[in-house]
């Protein structure tokens, strides 16, 4: 029989949804809090919770953050152990494959220690039963033996904080979802302004000299997520380093034109989405496995990359029978708006 495997890491090595390598992506990342722009009221709920815990001499309560990818959930975990000055175990979901990796993980912690498990709604059932006395009463429930003479023993666990982070909340079940004590956080997409700020930042991190033009441009096309921002940052400097031209708006737009995201920031996938509720399911509804079918795209990345901006954008709806495309769509893709959708 193998030896669970330690599948932490003191520090991360991030998804960067193929948009960007871990290493900037470390670099870029703020680690003060006043250096972290936007998210306002999560931060202001977090200085709260950690600074009474700190005052009370107890590690924080535990946290669940969510929502869509990039837009900041580990960045605000290390953010957490910082100010907390505790070491942070980085793990995730699918990385716990067995309940005996779980067990190591836990009993490996140090007292104050942040465990962070990024995508925990991959996190197989049984495991989560682990976590949840675990989380509770900061125990390890250990059964020995099998059948009529199985009995449980319990082991006493450091003190430690469970910082869990999700794109899909609906997929953590109740019980694991009521064990966050110390609040659960959606985070928000930025503001065009905020993103701004933070291209702006980065872009002196990365001694990139770039236009305020530009920096609007890549602004608007950055999903309003800092982690496409930052990618599309990366992009154009290559871009203008490669055409030796000063990084200014015409040569952002020539860029962005290239890498294939339009003015709303949307790529061929949302694009191919769109088009695939418009022409082959007349405007929809569609639902969610026959558009992933259609289109050759993971449920899981429509659900929770693709729709959450669409939807955001106002160029798709869900409705109980599915997707459909708004007139919005139809207007961006330079169709015809069909007559049932236009207000009179
Ligand atoms: N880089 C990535 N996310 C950031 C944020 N929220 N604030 C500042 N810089 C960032």
């Amino acid at each position: 029989m193998s030896s669970p495997k330690d599948t932490t890491s003191s520090d991360s090595v991030e998804n960067t949804d193929g948009n960007g390598d871990a290493f900037l992506d470390k670099t870029l990342r703020p680690n003060k809090w006043d250096d972290y722009i936007g998210q306002r009221r999560i931060k202001e709920n977090l200085h709260i919770l950690l600074r009474a815990a700190n005052e009370r001499e107890q590690p924080p309560e535990h946290i669940l953050f969510y929502g869509p990818p990039g837009l900041g959930k580990t960045t605000l975990a290390h953010l957490i152990a910082h100010e907390s000055g505790a070491q942070i175990r980085i793990t995730s979901g699918p990385a716990i494959e067995r309940v005996g990796d779980l067990a190591s993980i836990l009993t490996n912690l140090g007292e104050k220690d942040i465990l962070f498990i990024d995508e925990i709604h991959r996190l197989n059932k049984n495991i989560e039963e682990v976590l949840y006395p675990a989380m509770e009463s900061g125990v390890l429930d250990i059964i020995i033996g099998k059948g009529p003479s199985a009995r449980t023993i319990q082991l006493e666990l450091p003190s430690f904080t469970l910082i869990a982070a999700t794109t899909q909340v609906s997929g953590i079940s109740s019980p694991l979802r009521s064990r966050f004590s110390g609040g659960t956080f959606r985070l928000e997409y930025y503001t065009a302004e905020e993103i701004k700020s933070i291209l702006a930042r980065s872009a002196k991190i990365l001694g990139v000299k770039i236009d305020d033009d530009a920096l609007e441009e890549i602004s608007k096309r950055s999903r309003f997520t800092p982690r496409t921002a930052n990618f599309l940052l990366k992009r154009c400097r290559d871009f203008a380093q490669v055409h030796k031209k000063n990084l200014d708006k015409k040569t952002s737009q020539d860029a962005l034109e290239l890498l294939d995201v339009d003015e709303l920031g949307l790529n061929r996938s949302d694009k191919d989405i769109l088009h695939t509720i418009i022409d082959k399911f007349n405007g929809g509804p569609v639902g969610l496995k026959t558009l992933s079918a259609a289109t050759s795209e993971e449920e899981s990345a429509l659900e929770e990359v693709h729709e959450p901006y669409l939807l955001q954008l106002g160029l798709l709806e869900r409705t109980p029978r599915g997707r459909i495309a708004t007139a919005r769509a139809y207007e961006h893709l330079g169709l015809e708006v069909p007559k049932r959708l236009l207000k009179d």
